[in-house]
């Protein structure tokens, strides 16, 4: 029975523990750039003593950002400040994986960052036209984004392989597509948002075509050694929308291409969701698909407590652990999880005089020596 603080192999890449940093949208870039806001965020994050840190949704194409602040990879600006950043941000803290979320904002593009409201801006107002499968708005008051035609199709395809090479060039370890949260890859697989009577339409089986085929073509650029994965919304939580069973037929597709995880979130489609908010909330939806498919999960949504985090590894409910919350109000959870369950995780020599003494053998090979 695996516990929080055992190692998992994904490929030729190896975690030290089952937790991982979820990604989380920083709205901070300029024109798609890291910046020095992506190096004091990502440092502080690769000093957590987590398995893995994840960088937020990253835009495959200008387009496809969902704010003016998103993180892209659509040029070589995007990806030489990605790879310096990167760099930069690595130098100050222990090893730590890092993966990337490849995504497309579909009909969500064209935002206002949170902390403006975050309401779709129009073109007029310094926005862009969103794309997405059909022309349905998110929100019924909304202006309808425009139906891609099956060349712009095609060019977001080749968008998400071109990214993946840049991720790569820039040093990423670990991809991960998001098809989660009501963006464009969530919007082809939901009944909701997609109504086209094309082969990317239709039944399940064509509803299912684009991101598959995406998941399948970025895994062929992308290193064999190295481990990709995909977050979903494993159901909308609307009637008539996307239900479990959808999802794990989508899951075993994706593990069929070479899926190193499944990151199981959801919701985010439509404006009418009923998410049932609680303490892990979307733990059930992870375990029902790994029993149903086999497929490694990672678990996301209200974890919060270290022994919440290590009973649904240990339980089976999933492989992995995904905090983001927790780890913006708490970036040493990792240490405290460790110090609660008597295990031990990396951490900067720098701060090795920090525990206090019930904890003193919760950060790894910490020895320091005065005169
Ligand atoms: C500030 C912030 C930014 C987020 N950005 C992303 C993102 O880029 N990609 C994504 O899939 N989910 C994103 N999420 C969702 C989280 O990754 C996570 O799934 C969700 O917050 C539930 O986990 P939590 O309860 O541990 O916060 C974001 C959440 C927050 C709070």
């Amino acid at each position: 029975m695996a516990h929080l603080f055992d190692p998992l192999a994904l490929r030729e890449l190896t975690l030290r523990n089952r937790i991982v940093v979820s990604p989380m949208c920083q709205y901070s870039a300029d024109d798609g750039r890291a910046n020095d806001w992506h190096l004091v965020h990502w440092g502080q994050l690769l000093q957590s003593g987590a398995a893995m840190f994840t960088i937020e949704a990253t835009a495959v194409t200008r387009d496809g950002r969902i704010t003016h602040g998103c993180l892209g990879l659509y040029d070589d600006a995007c990806e030489a400040a990605l790879a310096a950043t990167l760099a930069r941000a690595r130098r100050q803290a222990p090893a730590m994986p890092v993966a990337l979320q490849l995504a497309h904002a579909g009909r969500k593009a064209s935002s206002a960052v949170p902390w403006d409201g975050g309401k779709l801006i129009a073109h007029a107002d310094g926005g862009w036209q969103p794309v997405a499968p059909s022309p349905i708005p998110h929100s019924p008051h909304e202006a309808p984004p425009a139906a891609l035609s099956l060349a712009a199709i095609a060019e977001i395809r080749d968008a998400f392989v071109a990214a993946a090479a840049r991720a790569q060039r820039a040093g990423i370890d670990a991809l991960e597509l998001h098809m989660a949260h009501g963006y464009l890859l969530n919007e082809f697989l939901s009944p909701l948002a997609n109504r086209r009577t094309d082969r990317y339409g239709g039944d399940r089986e064509g509803r299912m075509r684009l991101p598959v085929e995406i998941f399948a073509a970025v895994r062929a650029e992308w290193p064999a050694a190295k481990p990709m994965g995909a977050r979903i919304s494993a159901v909308d939580w609307v009637d008539g929308g996307i239900a479990l069973d959808d999802s794990i037929e989508l899951v075993r597709r994706l593990v069929a291409h070479g899926a190193d995880w499944i990151d199981v979130s959801s919701g985010g489609v439509s404006p009418a969701q009923k998410i049932p908010l609680g303490p892990g909330y979307q733990v059930p939806l992870a375990r029902d698909v790994r029993r149903a498919t086999g497929a490694v999960t990672m678990a996301v949504g209200l974890i919060t407590e270290p022994r919440q985090a290590n009973a649904i590894v240990a339980g089976g409910d999933a492989d992995l652990v995904a905090l983001a919350r927790g780890l913006l109000w708490d970036p040493r959870w990792p240490w405290h999880a460790a110090a609660a369950l008597g295990h031990s995780v990396p951490a900067p020599k720098q701060y090795w005089r920090s525990p206090p003494r019930e904890a003193a053998t919760s950060l790894a090979g910490a020895t320091v020596g005065m005169r």
